[in-house]
């Protein structure tokens, strides 16, 4: 036998080691792992399947193979699947259970199979009702199968890659078919749209950096997709989610996606579908459904960096209502705090009694006002937050130490929201603070968790720190790095920040210890998600209210707490367009409240951007103009313009407020999306798969922005059937397959379009949601234009919205379903009220109703209410409409006819049934 020749061996050795740590744009990854093969498996006693699989060889590329692993399968419900993959030997890093609750695997205990796998290329199967499992037993692969069309939907039988599993190391790939459709996996900011693209790996690690960084590791994670594929007549839609918390790059090459993660467990959890709302259902009754919001987050939001004392905000809010712009909350960043200390105010900026006195005078009209919290305790001996922090031992540990880091008030040090001792002194922190401040809600702030500093630091001797006046970012305290564990300097370098930067650059160290000895290493990506569980718990028992939460960082189940907002975005168009996708992923990953930073953070928009960006931003479910401190002043009412368009856009919005929280209630229900893509209404048009320029509110209402410079025209999809434009009812676009239309958008106008078949519950709208509110309702019914037979549904959901509880049954809420149908010229208009007491009680009734669609001569006659001649209709107003048919059928303009009923006096909270007939 020849031996290699040494030296040229360890070359190619260091050379091979160098290639596959250095890269992570290097899918291939068969040198990593041998795989491994299934050498038993039985029946779990919760029945589930529980097998052991044993590495076929070992190598050394990003540590040692972990020997003996347990795979586990269950079929959870009817619709989900669990897979997971661990050390069959000692327990490994999983998301905690009680911050995320969830079935328990069997102990590790039971995973020793008795029945050993004879055939060594057997293929298995275990079956639930709608997914079935199938998995080879050498190597080990498994797959996942839809039973009703046999369509493969997961399948690690791969060429290029075989199961890794080390301890800092987990690799797993799948195939895909070349026309699935994916969403997810973000947070990222997705140049390409939607639809996941071919590129770059979509890394998963919570970090504060700007949303303008594309593709890129931004401030959630949520190792989540939607996979959409369509068969022709049909599509069907189902997720995957793998749950774990450690750093991640997911490579996703159009056939294939591969997972690379650096820690945890495998953890699969498969939701059949097949809608893509059903997707969301069965995902959100697994991670939490998002919260129930109170009516007036859906009001209009101002916020800014930088508004320095008391006087200014008060001039803000005067100037919306000398403008006439609606406005809901008033905001304040950290200009309130006391040297940017939380839970405290600055005496001279923001003096105690006047800010009580100006709270005072907003919340008797209904403006409600909320402010900042970021999680960093400053650290200062005289500061009593900080002194009640460190008696309790609440915060984050290095070194036996409190890590310390720096953000805006100079030195901190973090709370450790694992540990239940922080949550409870997190909570009275809390309570005294509204004590101090009767806020309405809480914004939490950098909890990424962001640090201006890396490594191990300490506070400057003689050295005033930060320096100077301003926010200031740049790290004033004197750091080490911190390289010597592999906690630190984990073998495989996920390529965090989008440049692979070491995953411990300003943040938290990654070698820091929560509680329990928890590792930051693997808790990294928890940390906003378990703050917002304390801040939600700290506020619900306080106010005894339904909780308002905005935060930053989020995590699979941050729905349930919390509303999000992208981050810190810039004035530009792009970023306009950007904030379309982020949003309408963020429907997906069951965190509905959510919008950008109205006409950017940084830097100033133009005025044109800013009016396209309210026309766009008036229809985020989370409506918020924001700025940076060093921004010029970008109120709505500061250019005439803007102001017009905000009165015009946001006019809209406030009328459809019944709407909006009628979607937010079965948002919180049923995971539906609030803003949706296209494809939620519309699976099998494959048209509208990537569209990311246009959005839904709920199934029905299509909101088509001008998302350019200079444009005053937009180009729109319409989904085959008909749309009413909510400009004026009267135009009408129908298409039997689909069609672009040109629109025209003159500067103040946004196109918004009702889908037929639905009924929209309107108000009169107002200046503020309060009022908006008890205004009467108007429903507008679209039947397909012309049709000599058609149908339409809507529903309304109604309550006393500072209840907590967001449900029927209680008293205080109100559910109508409202039904409408066109049969030969006989129209009927019905609602069937599933709870009315509420809207009977605050009298809330329906005074017009109006009817878009129909075909006839215009005449109509016998109108009736509950079988009695209508006579005190004051005005019945027939009107035709200027109707496009497109695709070749009917091309022209022809005749549709609406039918306006008014000074109708209908109780929202009664059952109606209104007949007549078409002439
Ligand atoms: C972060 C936030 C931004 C906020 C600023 C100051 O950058 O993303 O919204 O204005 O901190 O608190």
């Amino acid at each position: 036998m020849v031996s290699p020749n040494p030296s040229l061996f360890f070359t190619l050795l260091l050379l091979s080691v160098a290639v596959a740590s250095s890269s992570s744009s290097q899918p291939n990854a068969t040198n990593i792992g041998q795989g491994y093969r299934l050498i038993s498996v039985e029946e779990a006693p919760d029945g589930g399947l529980i097998g052991l699989l044993q590495v076929n060889k070992k190598t050394k590329i990003y540590g040692p193979d972990i020997p003996l692993l347990r795979f586990y399968a269950k079929h959870e419900t009817d619709n989900r699947l669990r897979v997971q993959i661990t050390d069959a030997t000692k327990p490994r890093w999983e998301v905690p259970y009680n911050l995320l609750p969830r079935e328990q695997p069997p102990p590790l205990t039971q995973s020793i199979g008795r029945k050993s796998i004879k055939n060594p290329i057997t293929v298995s199967e275990y079956s639930g009702s709608e997914l079935l499992l199938s998995y080879t037993s050498n190597p080990f692969t498994f797959a996942v199968k839809r039973k009703s069309n046999g369509e493969t939907l997961f399948d690690t039988n791969s060429l290029f890659s075989s199961l890794v599993f080390k301890d800092q190391y987990l690799e797993i790939s799948t195939k895909l078919p070349k026309d699935a459709s994916l969403y997810g996996l973000g947070e990222n900011t997705q140049p390409h749209g939607i639809k996941l693209y071919p590129s770059d790996p979509y890394t998963l690690y919570t970090t504060d950096i700007s949303a303008i960084n594309l593709n890129a590791d931004l401030y959630g994670s949520h190792p989540v997709y939607m996979d959409l594929r369509n068969n022709g007549d049909s599509a069907s839609a189902h997720a995957v989610l793998l749950l774990n918390s450690n750093g991640m790059d997911v490579f996703y090459k159009g056939t294939s996606l591969t997972y690379k993660v650096i820690g945890g467990v495998f953890d699969f959890y498969f939701f059949s579908g097949p809608s893509p709302l059903n997707v969301v259902d069965q995902y959100t009754s697994f991670i939490g459904r998002p919260a129930p919001m109170p009516y007036w987050a859906f009001g209009f939001h101002q916020c800014r960096w930088g508004y320095h004392n008391l006087s200014v905000v008060e001039d803000v809010v005067e100037n919306y209502k000398k403008a006439q712009i609606p406005l809901d909350v008033i905001w304040n960043d950290d200009d309130h705090m006391d040297g940017h200390k939380d839970f405290t105010l600055n005496p001279v900026n923001y003096p105690r009694p006047k800010l009580l006195n100006f709270l005072d005078r907003i919340h008797k009209i209904g403006m409600k006002y909320i402010v900042i919290i970021d999680p960093g305790i400053a650290v200062n001996s005289s500061y009593g937050v900080y002194q009640r922090g460190l008696a309790n031992d609440v915060f984050i540990k290095y070194e036996g130490e409190p890590f310390l880091a720096q953000v805006w008030p100079g030195a901190v040090n973090f709370p450790d929201f694992l540990n239940p001792k922080t949550v409870s002194w997190w909570g009275d922190e809390v309570r005294r603070f509204h004590e101090l401040v009767p806020v309405d809600g809480l914004w939490i702030d950098m909890n990424e968790a962001s640090n201006f500093c890396s490594g191990k630091c300490k506070i400057p001797k003689g050295k005033i720190c930060p320096s100077g006046t301003g926010p200031g970012w740049i790290c004033c305290l004197d750091c080490k790095n911190i390289t010597k564990t592999r906690w630190d300097d984990p073998p495989y370098k996920i390529n965090a920040s989008g440049t692979q930067v070491p995953i411990g650059y300003k943040t938290i160290a990654t070698s820091a210890v929560h509680y329990n000895g928890v590792l930051e290493y693997d808790a990294h990506s928890l940390y906003g998600f378990s703050q917002s569980i304390a801040t939600h718990k700290a506020l619900q028992g306080l106010q005894g209210k339904r909780p308002f939460i905005l935060s930053r960082s989020t995590y699979v189940g941050s729905g349930k707490y919390a509303a999000h907002w992208t981050g810190d975005n810039q004035g530009t168009w792009e970023n306009l367009r950007y904030s379309i996708s982020t949003m309408l992923n963020f429907g997906i990953f069951g965190v509905p409240m959510v919008g950008s930073d109205i006409c950017g953070f940084y830097p100033q928009p133009t005025e044109e951007l800013c009016n396209r960006w309210i026309e766009v931003g008036a229809f985020y479910p989370f409506s918020r103009d924001h700025a940076n401190y060093y921004s010029p002043r970008q109120e709505l009412y500061q250019w005439e313009s803007v102001a017009q368009s905000a009165r015009n856009a946001l006019g809209i919005r406030y009328k459809l407020l019944p709407y909006l929280y009628t979607l937010s209630y079965e948002a919180h229900v049923s995971g539906a999306p609030i803003a949706r893509p296209l494809f939620f209404s519309f699976p099998t048009y494959t048209e509208c798969y990537g569209l990311s320029t246009q959005f839904l509110l709920g199934s029905s209402l299509m909101i088509s922005p001008v998302l350019e410079q200079g444009k005053i025209q937009v180009k729109a999809l319409f989904p085959p059937g008909s749309w009413y434009s909510l400009l004026d009812w009267t135009s009408t676009i129908s298409s039997k397959n689909g069609v672009y239309v040109t629109l025209d958008a003159p500067l103040h106008v946004v196109n918004v379009h009702l889908y037929q078949n639905a009924i929209l519950p309107m108000q009169r709208g107002g200046m503020i949601s309060k009022e908006a509110r008890t205004t009467p309702f108007t429903l507008i019914v679209a039947f397909p234009a012309g049709a000599t037979q058609g149908e339409a549904k809507g529903n309304l959901y109604l309550d006393e919205d500072e209840q907590p509880e967001m449900q029927l049954g209680n008293g205080y809420s109100t559910y109508v379903d409202f039904q409408a149908t066109v049969k030969q010229g006989a129209v009927k208009v019905w609602s069937e009220v599933q709870e009315g007491k509420f809207a009977l009680d605050k009298g809330f009734t329906i005074e017009a109703i109006s009817v878009l669609g129909l075909d006839g001569s215009g005449v109509i006659s016998e109108v009736e209410i509950d079988g009695k001649p209508l006579m005190s209709v004051t005005n019945a107003t027939v009107s035709t409409s200027q109707h496009v048919h497109l695709d070749g059928e009917n091309n022209g303009e022809s005749k549709i006819i609406m039918v306006g009923l008014t000074g109708l006096n209908i109780p929202v909270g009664r059952n109606f049934a209104m007949t007549w007939k078409m002439g």
